[in-house]
């Protein structure tokens, strides 16, 4: 369905893409993942043509995008894009948002684009609020709206470019719950994603990219549990691990409880195990640490083992020995104790360890 060829796009003082070359078919589910400036943005932007590539081809069903002559308008209705940011008309109602396109470009009658328009509503579960304006509507149900809006335009592959980044993390379910509806129902895709439960569970290919190129190319049980190339392994290897370092007594003690729920989440952990570490960490952290005072520079590494399914947390922090685990009769440390599977603790190099397994 798509081929791209020694695909090249160069910026005045850096080329994201240098030679990327891939094979799409009918009903693929692709997940493009990798470290951030990778061109992965720059590789959906150049297959819709929002970017001209500088060199190389872009074939879809046959017809390629970056020849001169190419009837742009009628490739890109093929093609339906989801951003980021929603990108929502502000000033139309959720339905109107839906209506437009197709009765702009795809000549549709108004009854036509409303029937349409409330059939795909009723399919992302927004139909009650067809009559709303975005401004009224949460982050995950605007990104829903925008995927109906794509999907009026009746196209063949959907492009996404990080869907759920911007989302609240108790609304990323509702959004990947609609993408993979999509996927059962065979439609083809390409999905810029950091939510590596949703590339190995949805997907069939992962398209990992580095230096330019599609650096590895496998279905998700290669990539996530076998990668065959040295960047490929770092870059999975560290999505596996957490690392938070808290130096001020007001620390933003929120901000760190979400990125422990987002890693989490994003490494399959259940629900009731994101809680169990969060609460070690306002344990440690907060009970103890914070408030004993004393403390300098506090380091938490998380490493999850999804073969061993357990986690450990790995606490550093500097000063005098201090075994927070010492009172035994103390509640968080009888918390600490009923949690943690094992727990380890000694001073080494004036840095008091302690590591806890969950
Ligand atoms: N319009 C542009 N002009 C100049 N540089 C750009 C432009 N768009 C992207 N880049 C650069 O190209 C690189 C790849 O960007 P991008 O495709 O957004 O990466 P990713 O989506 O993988 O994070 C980055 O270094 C970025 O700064
Ligand atoms: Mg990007």
């Amino acid at each position: 369905m798509i081929t791209i060829r020694g695909l090249k796009k160069e910026y005045p003082n850096i080329t994201p893409l240098r030679n990327v070359n891939a094979e799409i078919s009918k009903g693929d589910v692709i997940s493009v993942i990798g470290p951030s400036g990778t061109g992965k943005s720059t590789l959906l932007r150049c297959i819709n043509r929002l970017e001209t590539p500088t060199s190389g081809d872009i074939l879809i069903d046959g017809e390629n995008v970056c020849d001169k002559k190419a009837d742009l308008s009628r490739l890109r209705r093929k093609m339906g894009m989801v951003f980021q940011s929603f990108n929502l008309f502000g000033h139309m109602s959720i339905i109107e948002n839906l209506m437009c396109a197709p009765m702009d470009l795809l000549g549709k009658s108004k009854t036509q684009a409303y029937e349409r328009g409330m059939e795909l509503l009723q399919t992302v579960g927004l139909a009650a609020k067809a009559d709303s304006f975005p401004d009224e509507l949460s982050g995950g149900q605007k990104q829903r709206v925008a995927i109906a809006r794509a999907l009026a335009m009746e196209p063949e592959i959907l492009l996404f470019d990080e869907p759920t980044s911007a989302l609240d993390p108790t609304m990323v379910g509702e959004v990947l719950s609609v993408i993979k509806r999509l996927a059962d129902d065979g439609m083809t895709m390409l999905i810029v994603t950091h939510e590596m439960n949703f590339a190995k569970n949805v997907s069939n290919r992962v398209f990992y990219m580095d230096e330019g190129i599609i650096y590895e190319d496998g279905t998700p049980q290669q990539i996530f549990e076998n990668p065959q190339n040295e960047k490929t392994r770092i870059f999975i290897k560290q999505l596996k691990v957490l690392s938070e370092i808290i130096n001020q007594k007001n620390f933003d003690f929120p901000a760190i409880n979400s990125r422990l729920e987002v890693f989490g989440r994003r490494q399959m952990m259940s629900q009731k195990q994101i809680y169990r570490m969060q609460l070690v960490f306002e344990e440690v952290v907060l009970q103890k640490l914070i408030h004993k005072g004393s403390i300098g520079e506090i380091r938490m590494d998380i490493e999850h083992s999804e073969r061993e399914g357990s986690v450990n947390m790995i606490f550093e922090y500097n000063g005098e020995k201090y075994d927070l685990l010492g009172d035994e009769e103390e509640l968080a440390v009888i918390t600490l104790k009923g949690i943690a599977e094992s727990i380890e603790y000694k001073y080494e190099g004036k840095k008091n360890h302690l590591i806890l397994s969950i």
